[in-house]
């Protein structure tokens, strides 16, 4: 391959993943199934490695995915949390093993294997035997600090057992931290779901993604209905200094774990060649289908922990571990029929319904075919054979037609022209797949957006599921999302199945969301592209609705994380007249406000349970002048963030200003302040007084 061409799929691959990073990590829905994800990276990691000269320090490959959240404070974890390499092929393991041989120069090494977990990591730390602190991964670095959500699982508990320190070696520090994966077991999630189905609610899609959801809902209460469990894996020790150590092997942080009260799982075995662990392999993998919780491979560690640290860790993973992770289990069935599914965008996905198949511990009725082009390009029709998996165990997907299994009495589907809800004809933009409904006002497209607009990450009005919704839509109550501010008691309470209690319920939560975060308001907003971290990344450089509206589409795309596509279509957004209509409408119910809540620039954020602590900073009192143009910040943003923190902005430079932040090419501002000698700081400066702020903030 050319060097140029190298170039530019490095480019590609790079955006793609950390786009697919995101939906995994922050916002915890992956379109991708793991093992689409490892092909990517592994594409991207064999091109940086036959063209060095393309750097790989802020690649994807070279570090953990996020999934910091800003509504929790963070900390810095007190050893970085680390990744896996991930494996598919029994090769791989013969290769991890005779680098690791060769690396301890010895034939006496032992490994572990065990199940690998579904789920969600967490650590939990102990003080003198009571929890102190509990958080997720985060970015490695730094996690967000969700103990009262953790201290409300069953399986953690808040004190140690009396006797705690004589699970551990005689004069370890009073302090300890363990590590594992939350998780939700298949009966309670299917649970969950009959829960959700009764309250109008959408099903949860997969247990790992319910789990994420879970442990950052805001009200621990909420936390506890959901029934999480967890599997320790890790126990460390940490000194006065906060230097950490451990035990002798994993296999005694396994026994010191399930000594101190913490669940481990049952599944721990030991090998000491590559044929053992394929023993051990196989064994979990028969295992798998009778677990009541998702595992999606099997871990294989270097026991003894000196040798762990003789190995040490990549940017990313440790050298000592290695994941293998089994192939999607796959079934074969018949494509009885291809329906068409409207969502909120109006795109019509082409959507197989299957004869019922047993799979992965669940039975599979229907499967995604993505979109009318792939249906044609794999040419699947009704009567085919075909072979489905859950990609990475998320919505089971249409793997293969089978065309052997053919008997000419199967039938391809022709792409649709006209909506199969509202029969008005179909579009489909420029350069795009997708294939839309061309009415705005088509009912499918209107259930669709009032449901985004009702969730949780957008205006959490709890109790409007889809069932509720499709009763107003039909009852012509409802149309749009700011119809439901205009909503009567009566008029609700005389709906079938209702009464005067839901229906204040459900006007308490409708009144509310005018309250929630700006960014889970723009959110609400459905604009295409503009998923949960978008949204944040939106509302801190665009205080309010009437900036965001008027901003070009030059101007979004150089905000961070937002590339040209997105910008396209948030900028094409808000010139179609049906949404400009509907932001008025908004507006006129007081939907928006003067002075939104803007998230702030770091994650560090002192909103936590809705109360904000605010500490003295080094803005409080001070006055500011802001002087030519900030590359990570709009002005507007710039000082939103002063102001919040105590600060006061000034149009011009006098004897009474503190402080001239002076960014790109600033002027006679700038000239003023040095002679009159008042403080003058750059952006990056001003950046890390931000950052430090929201520190000190932080309860
Ligand atoms: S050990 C240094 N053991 O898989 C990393 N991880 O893909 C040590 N996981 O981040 C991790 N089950 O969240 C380990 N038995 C297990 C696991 C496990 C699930 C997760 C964990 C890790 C991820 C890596």
């Amino acid at each position: 391959m050319e060097r140029r061409e190298a170039g530019q799929q490095i480019n590609r691959l790079r955006e793609q993943i950390e786009r697919h990073d995101r939906l995994y990590y922050r916002e915890a829905g992956p379109e991708i199934s793991d093992e689409q994800y490892d092909a990517l990276v592994r594409r991207l990691r064999g091109l940086e490695a036959e063209f060095p000269e393309f750097g790989t320090a802020d690649s994807p490959t070279a570090a953990v995915g996020s999934d910091r959240d800003a509504r929790f404070p963070s900390e810095r974890h007190s050893r970085t949390m680390l990744s896996l390499l991930n494996s598919y092929e029994r090769e791989e393991i013969a290769a991890f093993d005779r680098k690791v041989r060769k690396e301890l120069a010895s034939d006496a090494v032992v490994y572990t294997v065990e199940p690998k977990i579904d789920g969600v990591a967490v650590a939990v730390r102990y003080r003198a035997g009571s929890l102190v602190l509990g958080m997720t991964r985060g970015d490695g670095l730094q996690g967000d600090v969700i103990t009262a959500n953790l201290a409300t699982l069953a399986e953690i508990s808040c004190r140690l057992p009396a006797r705690w320190t004589d699970a551990l070696p005689a004069g370890s520090p009073d302090t300890i931290e363990a590590r594992g994966e939350a998780y939700l077991t298949l009966t309670r999630l299917a649970e969950l779901n009959r829960q959700r189905e009764t309250d109008g609610l959408d099903p949860l899609a997969n247990p790992r993604n319910a789990t994420a959801g879970s442990l950052k809902r805001l009200d621990p209460d909420e936390v506890a209905r959901r029934g999480l469990s967890v599997f320790f894996y890790q126990l460390f020790l940490i000194d006065n200094e906060g230097m950490t150590s451990d035990l002798a092997s994993h296999t005694q942080e396994i026994v010191a774990l399930r000594d101190l009260g913490f669940p481990v799982n049952a599944f721990l075995r030991e090998a000491s060649n590559v044929e053992e662990i394929t023993t051990c392999l196989d064994e979990l993998e028969a295992l798998r289908q009778r677990l009541d919780y998702q595992i999606d491979g099997a871990v294989i560690k270097v026991d003894r922990t000196d040798w762990q640290r003789q190995l040490g860790a990549t940017a990313k993973a440790p050298r000592w571990g290695l994941a293998y992770k089994f192939a999607a289990e796959e079934a074969v069935t018949v494509v009885e029929q291809i329906n068409q599914q409207v969502g909120r965008t109006g795109v019509i996905t082409p959507v197989a319904k299957l004869r019922p198949v047993a799979l992965a511990g669940t039975t599979v009725s229907s499967a995604t075919l993505h979109n009318w082009e792939e249906v044609a390009r794999r040419d699947v029709r009704v009567g085919d054979t075909v072979v489905v998996a859950k990609g990475g165990d998320i919505i089971p997907q249409v793997l293969r037609v089978l065309p052997e299994k053919r008997t000419g009495t199967e039938h391809a589907v022709e792409p649709p022209r006209q909506c199969p809800v509202c029969e008005q004809p179909t579009e489909r933009d420029d350069g795009a797949v997708a294939l839309r409904c061309s009415n705005p006002n088509c009912p499918a497209v209107m259930a669709g957006r009032l449901r985004h607009f009702a969730s949780r990450q957008a205006c959490d009005i709890e109790g409007l599921g889809g069932r509720w919704i499709d009763l107003l839509l039909a009852n012509e109550i409802v149309r749009t999302p700011a119809d439901l501010f205009r909503l009567q008691r009566q008029e609700l309470a005389d709906l079938p199945g209702w009464g005067e209690k839901s229906a204040d319920n459900l006007l308490r939560f409708i009144g509310r969301a005018p309250q929630r975060p700006w960014a889970a308001k723009l959110f609400a907003l459905g604009i295409p592209g503009v998923g949960t971290a978008t949204a944040l990344t939106l509302a801190r450089n665009f205080p309010a609705i009437d900036s965001l509206m008027t901003a070009s589409s030059a101007a979004l795309a150089e905000l961070p994380d937002i590339g040209p596509v997105v910008a396209a279509q948030v900028s094409a957004y808000f010139v179609r007249t049906e949404n400009a209509r509907l932001i008025e409408d908004l507006r006129a119910v007081g939907f928006f406000r003067a002075a939104e809540e803007v998230p702030p620039l770091v994650s560090k954020t002192a909103a936590t349970g809705g109360e904000e602590t605010r500490a003295v900073t080094w803005f409080a009192g001070k006055n500011f002048v802001l002087t030519g143009s900030l590359e990570t910040l709009s002005r507007v943003a710039a000082q939103e963030q002063i102001e919040r923190l105590g600060g006061k902005i000034t149009g011009s430079v006098s004897r009474k200003t503190d402080v001239v932040i002076a960014g790109e090419s600033a002027g006679k501002k700038l000239a003023k302040a040095r002679k009159l000698g008042i403080t003058i700081i750059d952006e990056a400066a001003f950046s890390a007084r931000l950052a430090a702020a929201y520190g000190e903030t932080d309860g």
